[in-house]
């Protein structure tokens, strides 16, 4: 699958097929393609935690409010990534945290190379953040950026339509204001 392949077909999924699980070698080829992503001045202001067991899952699926979409989808999970933010290695530039913009290129990348392996997830951070992060053991500097449960959609799911705002109304030429009209070809 090339990159644009997996730039529209990924879609966020919120439903899993249960007993299916996913394999270490794909977990680990899809925490590589987050290491992997760029970030300011090479900072890498991120940690990644790979969490398989089962009452762990449970617990973390506690941690999201029951108005997230993703409610229960941790618990129908084969594992999940967590997407740790480390702000202390990372940079503010002009009030930007560009260490959570790293850390969100990262997620992408992740995002991206579930896709290609037809492994399905959704990025989730509308959640308690610091009871995920003493659940995890995680030092106190860092931060839960989102989580990715991880496994296969069921069979002839489908999501719902993707909605995005139009070309025309928020892609422009030259000046802010100005449609870009590419030529075909
Ligand atoms: C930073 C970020 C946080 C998100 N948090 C949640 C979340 O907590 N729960 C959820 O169901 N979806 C979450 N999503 C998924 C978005 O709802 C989803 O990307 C958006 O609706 C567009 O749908 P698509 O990913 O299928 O294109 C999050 C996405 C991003 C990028």
């Amino acid at each position: 699958m090339d990159v644009r392949e997996a730039v529209i077909k990924r879609r966020s999924i919120r439903k899993f097929e249960l007993g299916r699980e996913v394999s270490d070698a794909d977990i680990a080829t899809i925490v590589e393609a987050g290491r992997q992503a760029p970030s300011w001045k090479n900072d890498q202001p991120w940690r990644f935690v790979v969490v398989r067991d089962k009452d762990l899952l449970n617990r973390l699926g506690d941690c999201l409010p029951e108005v997230n979409w993703a409610h229960n989808t941790i618990r129908m999970a084969s594992a999940c990534l967590v997407l740790v933010g480390v702000p202390d290695e990372g940079a503010v530039h002009q009030d930007k945290p560009f260490w959570l913009v790293d850390c969100g290129i990262a997620g992408e990348n992740m995002y991206l190379q579930a896709t290609a392996l037809g492994i399905a997830t959704v990025w989730i951070s509308m959640l308690d953040g610091p009871a995920v992060c003493a659940l995890l053991d995680l030092p106190e500097a860092m931060e839960c950026v989102g989580l990715f449960p991880l496994g296969y959609a069921p069979e002839g799911y489908e999501p719902s339509p993707r909605g995005r705002k139009e070309p025309s109304e928020v892609i422009w030429f030259e000046r802010y204001g100005q449609p870009f009209l590419p030529q075909a070809g």
